[in-house]
């Protein structure tokens, strides 16, 4: 038998998860959770990603019948990319960016099929790992029983209503989620809410911890030549807010709430909600495989990235390429980099 300790997110009570318990009352508030086909739930749930919810619950049947390693096999003889997308440790070489000790307790926030979560699990003493879908946390929690990860704990809810205790994580990953987070309608501005989060993560951080963002850039190059963004449609997130608003309930009559920003964006969110120290990466090839990190100041190493690791591929690389000649050019084109690694900094006790 385990037990969790988390805390109520209505009355910020202490409450402790059993393992062997199905059911847990609040002591403070009697607000009740219920676990489910061992997963506990904590929230109203909602499936979206890269992977089709029916191909995962798939890969899920086969595991279990085939078992691990032979429904992986065929699995990625199926869909390589997406097997590198849900199984590669490369996902999270941001890893590498800072210091991660053996002793850290990492929180893996909307961790979809966890391959930040399993990447990390052997280099720290604990991965707390949860998603807004049911179905993504149960495939993690699969995952971790039959290669025998202990020390990953799993569950369902969404990050506004996490039950997680402040001050207890060394490092709080947010792969692709904070674009996404504003969905939550907490506050009717999408902003208000990133910034409720950004000072969330600060509250839940050890002095020292860290916050990753792994995420695109708002005014990539590639939006200006029409790739889509968020909303499924070109052009939005180079809009203004109160542009892009009512044009994506006018072309897809949903909400634009996935707001991406710039460099000095990310860092202002982060400075405001008290991260004393930002660090910022461009991402090379880009945020979901960081085989690279070139520090946003150091104009040397975004060359030497363009000059001699960049393939020719394609007009945007030769246009990248050409442009990078003329001297002055690379400060200006990182502020339109694809995507970062950002890391605030913690350092003072809350
Ligand atoms: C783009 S995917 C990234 C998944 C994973 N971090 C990765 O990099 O592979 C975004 C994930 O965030 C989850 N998500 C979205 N909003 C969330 C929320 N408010 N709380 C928790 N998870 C959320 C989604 O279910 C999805 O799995
Ligand atoms: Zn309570």
């Amino acid at each position: 038998m385990t037990s969790v300790k988390f805390v109520c997110p209505d009355c910020s009570g202490d409450v402790e998860l059993v393992s062997t318990e199905q059911r847990i009352q609040c002591p403070g508030c009697s607000k009740i959770w219920q676990k489910r086909e061992g997963l506990w739930h904590f929230s109203d749930e909602k499936y979206w990603g890269e992977i089709p919810e029916e191909r995962l619950k798939d890969l899920m049947a086969d595991i279990e019948s085939m078992g691990l390693d032979a429904a992986k096999k065929s699995f990625k003889e199926k869909d390589e990319f997406r097997y590198n997308f849900m199984f590669s440790p490369a996902r999270a070489d941001w890893r590498f960016g800072i210091d991660i000790k053996l002793t850290d307790h990492v929180l893996d926030a909307g961790c979809g099929i966890g391959a930040h979560t399993f990447a990390l699990c052997d280099l720290v003493e604990h991965v707390t790992a949860f998603d807004l879908s049911t179905t993504r946390a149960k495939f993690v929690k699969m995952r971790a029983e039959l290669e025998g990860k202990n020390n990953i704990d799993v569950f369902q809810a969404d990050f506004i209503h996490a039950p997680l205790p402040k001050n207890s994580f060394d490092v709080i990953v947010f792969n692709g989620l904070l674009e996404w987070i504003g969905q939550d309608e907490m506050f009717e501005d999408p902003y208000k809410v990133q910034q409720w989060v950004a000072k969330r993560c600060y509250e839940l951080l050890k002095p020292g911890g860290r916050w990753y963002v792994g995420i695109e850039n708002r005014w990539a190059l590639s939006y200006f030549a029409g790739g889509r963004d968020h909303s499924g449609l070109p052009y939005t997130s180079l809009m203004p807010r109160w542009l892009s608003r009512p044009y994506c309930k006018w072309r897809k009559n949903k909400d634009y709430r996935m707001y991406t920003h710039g460099k000095p964006g990310y860092v202002k969110l982060m400075k405001d909600a008290g991260f004393e120290k930002i660090e910022v990466m461009m991402t090379y090839p880009g945020y979901n495989y960081p085989r690279i990190l070139i520090p946003f100041d150091s104009i040397p190493a975004l060359h030497y990235a363009i000059e001699k690791l960049m393939g020719n591929a394609g007009w945007k690389r030769k246009f990248i390429k050409l442009l990078s000649k003329a001297p002055g050019v690379l400060r200006i084109y990182r502020y339109f980099f694809h995507s970062f690694a950002i890391f605030g900094i913690k350092e003072s006790k809350v």
